[in-house]
């Protein structure tokens, strides 16, 4: 058998081999940087060639189905748009039950509804039921890689690797380090035992099939020094085998007073983490809305991510991200889009990109199409360093796909009817914000969910 995985079309012989057929669309560069129209391959008849859950050749369906025709497998979608899966570049699976919670900014928000809410993830069979559900909920949504807080206890890690071993998700996730302020049951029990949990979990998971780990201290206020000290020092051990470093950054103002009032001497938030050597190419800041000058160019000089979590900022009044400064090409930083749950109000990202639109046009900034499905899809995956990996419908690429429904109502099929481009029709699927826009969505090439199959979610045979 042969498999060749470059833009050469080459028949292939045997093995179990499948495709999917429809609209196509795909982003290979970045329209921050180049030319938008140049940065997308469009197909409006295609054909997604996949074996062994990798995308092996993609292109015109006429093209493409005289090279392959002894493949009978061939799903046909029409009034579609297939899609790489979405990417969650920061989003808390804990917190699923508390989205939605009424009434509170940032930190009285955690205090009276998430501490409380993570606190009973040390039990493992209430961990697996939140897990499975969560999967559910994402899965549905077309999102087929997250960057995942669990939280302080073993179980709630275990829980959610478990699941995603499950569908077989590239999932990236990890113990939360806390060990003050904050209640007593959620309390590490020291700096060194929580670093100690940590390493043993990112051995049991990190590469475990798809599974990857990452050191996540949940912010500056709630680690002690010695704390951030030893996470430091375990993410440095372990960063250059891929494990990440996840946490949040400059999210409200009374935030970064806290952290101002703890480390008095630190020039600003982001110097903090970096004196702990949390700031570097694999780390991943969520939020960001309150940064100033010389914290971009830290995070551009290292190389690192942001996680823009529009809902979530909207719903608890954080501020909001400026993602012209954050993309300002002579000192970009790689920026993905994220949910938040459960500061977030909903697990869609279609439905974050309404939003980004939204709070970008409260400081008259408008961001177009095109850059919002490539930060949503391409643009996440480089925020995660994984953009050899997922995140693009190409050859050699894994086949996570969204196929979104382009008659999910009524309303949108005959909306639909007065849109002249791709461009529009982008648009409108991102304004309209439905909850239904995702009809199926593929996980290394088996599809998991069906909005219209009984029944909705299976587990891929493995
Ligand atoms: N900062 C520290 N913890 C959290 C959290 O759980 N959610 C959000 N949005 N911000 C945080
Ligand atoms: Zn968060």
């Amino acid at each position: 058998m042969e498999r060749k995985i470059n833009n050469d079309h080459v028949k292939i012989i045997g093995g179990a081999t499948k495709g999917i057929r429809g609209e196509i669309l795909t982003f290979y560069d970045n329209p921050f940087h180049t030319n938008p129209e140049k940065c997308y391959l469009h197909y409006s008849d295609g054909l997604i060639i996949i074996q062994d859950g990798i995308i092996i050749d993609v292109g015109e369906y006429n093209k493409i189905h005289q090279l392959y025709s002894e493949i009978s497998d061939i799903e046909h979608y029409t009034d579609s748009l297939i899609m790489p899966g979405f990417i969650d570049c920061h989003i808390h699976y804990v917190q699923s039950p508390i989205i939605g919670s009424y009434g509170d900014t940032l930190l009285e928000w955690l205090e009276q509804y998430t501490f409380p809410m993570e606190t009973r993830y040390s039990d493992k069979n209430f961990a697996d039921k939140v897990a499975k559900i969560f999967f559910r909920q994402i899965l549905e949504q077309g999102t087929t890689t997250a960057n995942v807080f669990a939280t302080t206890f073993e179980t709630s890690v275990d829980a959610f690797f478990e699941e995603s071993e499950k569908y077989n998700t590239r999932m990236i996730c990890g113990k939360v380090l806390q060990d003050q302020n904050l209640p007593d049951p959620l309390k590490d029990i020291s700096a060194e035992e929580s670093v100690t949990l940590s390493e043993k979990l990112l051995k049991r998971w990190h590469k475990k099939g798809r599974q990857l780990y990452a050191v996540i201290p949940r912010f500056v206020p709630t680690s002690s020094k010695e704390q951030l000290q030893m996470a430091g020092q375990l993410y440095q051990k372990y960063k250059n085998e891929g494990v990440y470093l996840h946490t949040h950054l400059n999210e409200s103002e009374e935030e970064i007073a806290w952290v101002k009032r703890l480390f008095p001497n630190s020039i600003n938030y982001t110097s903090v983490y970096d004196s702990f050597g949390m700031i570097d190419n694999n780390s991943i800041l969520a939020h960001c809305c309150l940064m100033k000058e010389e914290e971009w160019e830290l995070m551009h000089k290292s190389d690192s991510s942001v996680a823009h979590c529009p809902s979530s900022n909207l719903f608890l009044g954080d501020g909001i991200f400026k993602y012209w400064e954050a993309t300002r090409s002579d000192r970009a930083v790689k920026t993905g889009i994220a949910t938040d749950v459960g500061g977030g109000t909903n697990f869609s990202i279609l439905r974050q990109l309404n939003e980004v639109y939204k709070t970008a046009m409260l400081n008259k900034k408008n961001i177009d199409a095109l850059k919002c499905f490539y930060m949503a899809t391409r643009g996440g995956a480089e925020a995660l360093n994984l953009e050899d990996k997922i995140g693009s419908i190409a050859p050699g690429y894994e086949a996570d796909l969204a196929v979104i429904d382009l008659k999910a109502s009524d309303f949108i099929e005959w909306r639909l009817t007065f849109t002249s481009s791709l461009f529009e029709k982008l648009f409108v699927i991102i304004s309209l914000g439905l909850d239904n826009m995702n009809k199926a969505t593929y996980i290394a090439g088996e599809k998991v969910f069906d909005r219209f199959r009984t029944p909705k979610f299976i587990y891929p045979k493995t």
